[in-house]
């Protein structure tokens, strides 16, 4: 059979505009293309950086080309604080780190941020945020003049504390290297359709109450690591960790100077070859899973979804399945008591310039991925939340609709919620602790 000229240009024009249907779905709304060939190294460079992520660092180490250990330092290795479920996994509470933040003051516009380091090798060189305050010391209150200068009103700026500290927990390291894959695109995309649906409220009517998160640009792209986002590739996250973990410097970073003694130069401690390896482990590590064989789970995923979780734990992300975050920035703190922001810092009477433009403010935080959730506890930035329940119940601000939600579920439905998180789990072949006794930290 032959068609007729009118015919042929029917088939071409269905043709053409299936394929422009499919390619803008594919533009809009695919989450991209599944990444089929994960993170990979050579079996040698692996198995020298899992040495190196395990190996016990000391002050003038013969295997660093520095200073070895310190001058600061949070632990003597990577694996004593990234050991539960298996080597590169998360630490408890005793080895979260201390970030701090100092706001700009009258005599110095400056806006610091930092680590205060748990040990150094020098005595003298010792951190705490008491010091901190010392040198940083709380900021009278002081009269200020407001309004019309010809008929000026005089009001008191409160006196503030500059310095800011927060405590993190440390997070698990499966699945980074496949995290590192994920494209910029895929999450400025889907943070520009969670715009659209909230538009066109008839898409997702339960949702728009959930206001679209912030995302973090920082030097390398899109912040994915860090509770803040606060680095867009692992590498340089592992480098900032040599650095302020361990007090190791690498070709690209310096190690982090005592706050008493900033002005000290050292070698680098980590060779390129090294540093290169220590990144192939880590990139490497295996990804979490999703246990079977649990029976409430399926519904539990399901209430995930329809209750709103996954608007911002978002199942699949530029090709990555089941990780479970949008890597956007919110804040869940509940609005305060007298019906203000949540304040620190220098109030606006003083004048004095802002935190620079897109820096979290302290209460914002990157949407953690879940996957080996049921294998990280405790939860939250710092570790306050005990078990999986609390850690829902603290989503106030941002995520106070879905919390409500959670709230209202029968009993059955939140346990079969609760089951769901049960299951994602840290990976089965994740390399085991050599020397387990390193996780009991502080006994210098
Ligand atoms: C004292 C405990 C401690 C030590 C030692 C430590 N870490 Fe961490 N690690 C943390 C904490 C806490 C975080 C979360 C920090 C944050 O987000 O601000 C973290 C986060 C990370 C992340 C980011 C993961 C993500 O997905 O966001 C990487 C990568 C990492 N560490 C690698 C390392 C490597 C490599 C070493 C050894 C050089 C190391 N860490 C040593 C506590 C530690
Ligand atoms: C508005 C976005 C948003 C929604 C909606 C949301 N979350 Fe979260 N979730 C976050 C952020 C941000 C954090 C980190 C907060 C922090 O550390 O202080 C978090 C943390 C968590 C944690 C702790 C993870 C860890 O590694 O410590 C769990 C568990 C969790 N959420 C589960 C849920 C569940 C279940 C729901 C639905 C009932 C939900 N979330 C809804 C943004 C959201």
């Amino acid at each position: 059979m032959r068609l007729s000229l009118a015919g042929q240009r029917r088939v071409i024009w269905s043709g053409t505009i299936a394929a422009v249907a499919v390619l803008a779905y594919w533009r809009f709304f695919s989450d991209g293309l599944p990444i089929i060939w994960g993170p990979s190294a050579r079996a040698s460079e692996i198995a020298e950086g899992r040495e190196l992520f395990e190996h016990e660092w000391t002050p003038n180490d013969a295997r660093a080309g520095g200073d070895g250990l310190g001058p600061v330092f949070n632990a003597k290795s990577c694996s004593a604080c990234h050991f539960q479920g298996g080597l590169g996994g998360g630490g408890n509470v005793e080895h979260n780190a201390t970030s701090f933040e100092v706001f700009p003051r009258p005599d110095d516009p400056r806006f610091l941020t930092g680590t205060v380091h748990n040990f150094s090798t020098n005595p003298a060189h010792k951190e705490t945020a008491r010091k901190l305050r010392q040198m940083y010391p709380t900021v009278p209150a002081r009269e200020v003049r407001t309004g019309d200068p010809r008929c000026p009103t005089t009001r008191t700026a409160p006196e503030y504390d500059p310095v800011h500290t927060q405590s993190v927990q440390t997070t698990a390291l499966f699945g980074a290297g496949w995290v590192d894959l994920i494209s910029d695109r895929a999450i400025l995309k889907n943070a520009r359709n969670r715009g659209v649906r909230t538009a066109f409220k008839e898409m997702s009517v339960e949702f728009d109450s959930i206001p679209v998160g912030r995302v973090r640009h920082v030097a390398g792209g899109v912040g994915k690591f860090g509770w803040k986002a606060q680095f867009a590739t692992l590498e340089e996250f592992v480098a900032a960790a040599c650095a302020n973990e361990l007090g190791l410097g690498t070709p690209t970073v310096e190690q982090a100077r005592p706050h008493a003694a900033p002005h000290d130069d050292a070698a680098p401690d980590l060779t390129k070859q090294q540093f290169r390896a220590l990144v192939a482990f880590v990139k490497t590590l295996p990804k979490p899973v999703e246990a079977g064989g649990v029976p409430e789970a399926a519904r539990g995923k399901e209430l995930f979804g329809t209750v709103g979780c996954a608007v911002c734990h978002v199942p699949d992300m530029g090709g990555v399945k089941r990780v479970y975050s949008d890597f956007l920035l919110y804040s869940l703190d509940d609005p305060q008591p007298g019906g203000g922001e949540y304040a620190v810092g220098p109030s606006p009477l003083f004048g004095l310039p802002a935190r620079p433009d897109g820096d979290p403010k302290p209460n914002e935080w990157k949407t953690p991925a879940l996957w080996g959730v049921a294998d990280s506890a405790p939860y939250l930035h710092d570790g306050s939340a005990p078990t999986l329940h609390d850690a829902i119940l603290r989503h106030g601000g941002d995520a106070r609709s879905v919390r409500d939600k959670y709230n209202t579920l029968d009993p059955g439905d939140r346990a079969a919620l609760l089951a769901f998180l049960g299951t994602l789990k840290a990976p089965p072949d994740a390399p085991p602790l050599s020397n387990p006794s390193v996780t009991t930290l502080g006994k210098k």
